[in-house]
């Protein structure tokens, strides 16, 4: 089993923050992530920001598209992402038009979704799935458990490469010891903590610890 990746997740209103935050973690970590709050804020001049200082690692934009694929998807790859995320609800047309833009397609699972969704999207080639936890679930009471393992452990029996994320911590990992995760994605774990390279650091031993280098 490979080690999991660490994926930060940039959800900071401003530019200059992110920017803040990226430079004191960007080496700790495998991937960098636009985040939607930041892509909101700030659009593609973010994910510019973000490849031009980290033109070897994957940047990935965050926009959660629902619609006009095709578009959004072209606009972020001009701008350097190598993948963009779309909204499970979103049409297999719109995802085929974001995939003829960009290297891969990511799809955020949240709210219903089933099965047949699943083999739908892995159908037209996609074979990446982000296992989102909404932050207002867990604002709400929600918390990470054996419901969430069982969905995991189902798409990456299917044949997909999974993410997981939403309010994170290094002890929520390992919840998932002995499954086949991709990647965990943390974002305010990371970015709001006193010394975000000591807590980005902290993830990936976590991750070493129970996967392994
Ligand atoms: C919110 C997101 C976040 O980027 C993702 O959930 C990680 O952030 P955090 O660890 O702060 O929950 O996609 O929609």
């Amino acid at each position: 089993m490979a080690k999991p990746n660490l994926q930060v997740a940039l959800d900071n209103n401003t530019l200059e923050s992110a920017l803040g935050d990226i430079r004191a973690v960007g080496n700790i970590v495998d991937i960098v992530e636009a985040g939607t709050i930041l892509i909101l804020q700030e659009g593609t001049i973010a994910v510019r920001a973000l490849r031009a200082l980290f033109p070897d690692k994957v940047v990935i934009a965050d926009t959660k598209c629902a619609d006009a694929g095709s578009t959004v998807a072209k606009n972020m790859a001009d701008a350097g992402a190598d993948w963009m995320t779309c909204i499970c609800s979103a049409t297999i047309p719109t995802i085929q038009a974001a995939q003829k833009q960009v290297k891969e397609i990511q799809i955020e699972l949240y709210g219903n979704w089933t099965k047949e969704d699943a083999q739908s999207w892995l159908d037209i080639g996609v074979t990446q799935a982000i296992y989102h936890q909404s932050r207002d679930a867990l604002l709400s009471g929600g918390s990470w458990g054996e419901k969430d393992l069982a969905k995991v452990k189902m798409l990456v029996d299917m044949g997909f490469r999974v993410s997981v994320t939403g309010g994170l911590s290094v002890d929520t990992l390992k919840l998932f010891a002995g499954v086949d995760v991709y990647t965990f994605i943390a974002g305010r774990a990371i970015t709001q903590a006193p010394d975000p390279a000591k807590a980005a650091t902290d993830f990936q031993n976590e991750i070493i610890r129970i996967w392994g280098k």
